[in-house]
């Protein structure tokens, strides 16, 4: 069985675990451990190393994809919301392969996710364009259109009413920062979904994020023109992405 290792950094916590590549399925349990406070590069490095030796996996030759939540280009992360600003313009792909003496494959969280769905997923075989958003810390996204991922798209971080970001009105940490109810949340969803959905015509939403497991108390609520469905894979979507595109 083809095997690789994915690591999925968050703004809350860092997840690990070995994938099926076949399947597309977790191979081991996940291991996490919370994301360090500040988020810097070095505090960062140091959590995937713990949660790399933790998941104890012999096989040295395996593929390691990461997944980080910020905008990524040619192994540079431009990008940082929830994470500390060294990230901003920051070789993060060479000082992942240097601190961890092996190579990596390095992308971005949602993308990571989009693409662990569309392979092996709620977006599997699915014509036209798939849109995922995750909710979580922020909100991220990636679009798919017959399953081909256009990267880095960053829908958290669209203008909205009085919000330079959309995330901070309509992720699952507003949820949690401000004690909503599953239909006081969906009232915000509902503002950030029928918006995307008429900005970008998707035929498919596919809803990840840690909150996806608790789909049923708030996608009911919504209504949209396009089906809305929770990730498959649920909050292991993007460690299963991101060892999936290590593997290819
Ligand atoms: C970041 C994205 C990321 C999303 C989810 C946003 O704040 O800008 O790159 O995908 O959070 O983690």
């Amino acid at each position: 069985m083809a095997k690789a290792i994915g690591v999925d950094i968050g703004g809350t916590g860092i997840k690990a675990g070995l994938v099926d590549l076949e399947h597309g399925t977790m191979a081991s349990d996940r291991v996490r451990v919370p994301t360090p406070a500040g988020a810097s590069p070095q505090d960062v490095l140091q959590a995937v190393q713990t949660v790399l030796k933790t998941l104890d996996v012999k096989d040295a030759s395996l593929p390691l994809g990461v997944a980080f939540p910020a905008i990524v280009k040619r192994g540079k992360t431009l990008s940082a919301a929830n994470v500390s600003k060294e990230w901003i313009d920051f070789d993060a792909e060479k000082f992942f392969r240097d601190g961890l003496g092996r190579n990596i494959v390095f992308v971005n969280d949602a993308d990571a996710a989009g693409v662990a769905e569309a392979r092996h997923g709620a977006a599997r075989d699915v014509r036209g364009f798939t849109l995922l958003t995750t909710l979580g810390t922020g909100i991220g996204s990636a679009f798919l259109n017959d399953g081909v991922l256009l990267p880095n798209t960053e829908l958290g971080h669209l203008n909205f009413r009085e919000y330079e970001s959309v995330e901070t009105f309509a992720a699952t940490s507003a949820r949690e920062r401000e004690g909503l109810s599953w239909s006081e949340w969906a009232e915000r969803l509902q503002a950030f979904y029928s918006h995307i959905e008429f900005l970008f015509s998707p035929d498919l939403f596919v809803v990840g994020g840690g909150v996806s497991k608790n789909a049923g108390d708030f996608l009911p609520l919504l209504d949209l023109k396009t089906p809305i469905v929770p990730a498959i894979h649920r909050n292991n979507s993007g460690i299963i992405g991101a060892a999936s595109l290590a593997g290819d």
